[in-house]
């Protein structure tokens, strides 16, 4: 039977272990741990041996074999490598999902390589490991296939810098097959000698277990935790009772290489050793991340990242998972000359040197066919686009009266346009996913002002107003669209900002607030946050309560000059989600109608909200079916549902099918509207005290989900 070239890419799993203390323990004995170990085989505080995820993950092993349909009697197993990610609990379920993914063909009668590869992932929801698994099918060689790649291995030429001495047992390989691999060669006397061996041999992968504990205790000892790479190559067989010597020498400060020869004839038994591990820092970071912010499987697109914040975002992103494309025109600080591909190169290879994914574009954000590009590069690359940072900078800074024209486009064209020329792409990408996340990059010269930078300013809160409408458009498909205003010293600023305070303005303290506003968790929509040196905070665009004049009529400069401080007063100031909200307030102050402070907090000759004489939201809903109208519910088929915050509020959803009406407590699993607000408010809507629309422009009744729907409320239910 021929290797099964279809199996390649076909998935495999999840296949589940459950496991405990005792498994583990037990694994420890199988590779020659001990008294010396402690910490391998005492339910105390008990550690993992890094090597005990090959024996999670063997009936993956065992699966990939089948479903190869490799000649089984021709079958070693040729390497092994491990990718760790997060420690190994000692105990819990792993599940392991993965597939075949190369078939080599070494040529007739040299057999051929069969590689899968698994990830295993425990129930705490951290992947813990992914194992390579190179199967060396002696008996499958020369069916036409692609050759195997050269592996590049190559150890000092000098004496190793560690050994360790270690006999296994004659009875190892009985304690060993206990973990899982109970194949009849390391057992069984006749079939071992029908294979043509003397005897029952070692499996290789309890060698790898020694040699994986020889590694750990001279290189990390007794912090197993710290190995994030173990590879070998299996090269001979061996008999258990001989004695083995792992000999290792290390390479770098977190890398080493190692062999273990047979310590009667000399002869490698496990070749190509690599092992690599976490320094402080990297432990740091790891811990740092594990159970955090992730961005795998998103494909985020900086611009700008060349140097100075978008770099930083680049790499915190990718390390986090995400695939970046890093896009840098690489001009000067002024957009002058004719740009390099250098920074964009550098930081993508820093991505990639450190395990991410990312690929560079060298196009410019000013022009609408460099916006493309950009985007089109993420695509091309990921298939996807799910952030956005529009980053990319330039300065000219000259008061007004200096500004040519030409300074006042240049500044423009790149913060303004590049980011129009950007987003829109990347936008109709969003949209048709339903899902994004943009950043715009404002600043404090454009919030605030700052001498010298008309042109500057004007472009940075103009990308202010870009957000305040796109936050709109993209709400309805998952688009979240928000501002940073950044402090950093950067090669923008380095002249700016005191060089006493570099040492906290530096990217990476503005970089975990932006990360944030591009997480999937991100809560919030259009809103400007200003984050420098470990500081953050809110910055907005406010409203203050103002006040009528003129009698009815128009009012005249004089009424204007008398009451200038109650027009200039932000007392009470409101946020407004959009420019149709303003009216809100203003209909309420033409009306006559009392004036409310802002934050919901009424103003002083407004009284209190009344909660309808003691009637309470749960009261409204037990009455709901008494007040539902049948007739006005023909064909309709929807679902309420309400949030209600502040003092009686909760949780209940109304289900209206087949003219008839369902109210029940909670959360509804599948919404047509959702209805939130304050439950006073909610009480005084029912009531007719509360004008819909005005509450809905108000900001008090907010609706998600389909809003034209919820018009039907009004219809449905009569108190
Ligand atoms: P930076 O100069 O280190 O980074 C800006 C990057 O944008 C450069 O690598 C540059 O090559 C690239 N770029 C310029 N024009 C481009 C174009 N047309 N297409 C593609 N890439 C282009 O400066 P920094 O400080 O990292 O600036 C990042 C952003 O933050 C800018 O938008 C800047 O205005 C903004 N900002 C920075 C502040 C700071 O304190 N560093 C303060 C407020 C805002």
């Amino acid at each position: 039977m021929a290797l099964d070239l279809d199996s390649i890419g076909k998935p495999i799993g999840p296949l589940v272990k459950e496991y405990d203390w005792k498994d583990v323990v037990l694994y420890a004995l199988g590779v020659g741990a001990g008294f010396d170990d402690l910490d391998y085989v005492y339910e105390k505080e008990l550690k993992v041996i890094p090597s005990y995820s090959i024996s999670a993950a063997f009936e993956f092993l065992m699966t990939s074999a089948l479903n190869s349909q490799a000649n089984l009697g021709g079958i070693l197993h040729g390497e092994q490598e491990i990718i760790f990610h997060a420690p190994i609990p000692p105990e819990g379920t792993i599940s392991t999902e993965g597939q075949i993914t190369h078939m080599y063909d070494r040529g007739e009668g040299k057999g051929a390589l069969v590689v899968s590869q698994a990830d295993s992932v425990h129930d705490n929801g951290e992947t813990l490991f992914t194992n390579i698994f190179t199967l060396f099918c002696r008996k499958d060689g020369g069916f036409g296939g692609e050759a195997p790649p050269k592996v590049d291995w190559e150890r000092p030429e000098r004496d190793p810098d560690f050994v360790e001495d270690a006999t296994p047992t004659e009875d190892q390989p009985l304690v060993y097959r206990l973990s899982g691999d109970i194949f009849a060669l390391h057992v069984d006397p006749a079939f071992a000698k029908a294979s043509g061996f003397e005897k029952p041999i070692m499996h290789g992968l309890c060698t790898f277990g020694y040699a994986c504990r020889a590694v750990v205790r001279h290189l990390f000892p007794g912090e197993p935790e710290r190995m994030t790479r173990y590879r070998t190559r299996f090269s001979r067989p061996l008999y258990p009772g001989v004695p083995i010597q792992t000999r290792i020498w290390t390479t770098g400060d977190t890398e080493a290489v190692f062999q273990v020869v047979n310590g009667e004839t000399g002869e490698v038994v496990i070749d190509h050793g690599v092992v690599e591990w976490l320094d402080d820092a990297g432990l740091a970071q790891r811990e740092k991340r594990r159970g955090g912010i992730r961005y795998d499987d998103r494909v985020a697109v900086v611009t700008g990242a060349g140097g100075g914040l978008g770099r930083s975002y680049a790499l915190e992103l990718a390390s986090r998972g995400a695939k970046v494309v890093v896009n840098d025109l690489g001009g000067a600080r002024d957009g002058a000359g004719d740009g390099s591909a250098r920074p964009a190169d550098e930081v993508v290879a820093e991505i990639v040197a450190a395990g991410g994914e990312a690929v560079a574009n060298h196009d410019s954000v000013s022009t609408p066919e460099g916006g493309q590009a950009i985007v089109d590069t993420a695509i091309e690359a990921f298939g996807r686009i799910d952030i956005l940072i529009n980053n990319a900078g330039i300065l000219r800074d000259k008061t007004l009266v200096k500004m040519p024209a030409e300074d006042w486009d240049a500044v423009r064209s790149v913060h303004l346009d590049g980011a129009y020329f950007v987003t829109r792409p990347a936008f109709i990408q969003m949209k048709q996913q339903g899902y994004g996340r943009i950043v715009m990059t404002t600043s404090a010269a454009g919030l605030f002002g700052n001498f010298g930078q008309t042109n500057y300013s004007a472009a940075k809160l103009g990308l202010v107003g870009l957000m305040n409408t796109l936050k709109l458009e993209g709400r309805k498909y998952g688009v979240k669209v928000n501002t940073v205003a950044p402090l950093a010293m950067t090669r923008l600023t380095e002249d700016i900002l005191p060089p006493n305070l570099q040492e906290r303005l530096t990217p990476e303290f503005v970089t975990p607030l932006v990360l944030y506003l591009c997480a999937e968790g991100c809560p919030v929509s259009g809103g400007i946050y200003n984050a420098g040196a470990g500081f953050f905070n809110r910055a907005a665009i406010v409203s203050g309560p103002g006040l009528v004049l003129g009698d009815g009529g128009v009012a005249s400069p004089e009424d204007v000059a008398g009451s200038w401080e109650d027009i200039r007063s932000l007392d009470g100031a409101e946020e407004y989600n959009d420019a149709m909200a303003l009216l809100g307030p203003m209909i309420d102050a033409l009306e006559g109608k009392p004036r409310k402070a802002a934050g919901g907090a009424p103003a002083k000759e407004e009284p209190a909200p009344d909660a309808g004489g003691g009637l309470s939201p749960a009261d409204v809903f037990a009455a709901m079916p008494d007040h539902f109208v049948a007739d006005a519910a023909a064909g309709v088929d929807v679902v309420f549902q309400y949030k209600l915050s502040g003092d009686g509020g909760g949780e209940w959803y109304t289900a209206i099918a087949d003219q008839t009406c369902t109210v029940g407590d909670g959360l509804h699993d599948k919404p047509t509207t959702t209805i939130l607000m304050d439950a006073g408010d909610f009480v005084s809507l029912i009531q007719g005290k509360l004008d819909a629309m005005a509450a809905f422009t108000t900001g008090k009744l907010k609706i998600e989900g389909d809003l034209m729907k919820s018009q039907l409320i009004e219809k449905l239910f009569k108190f």
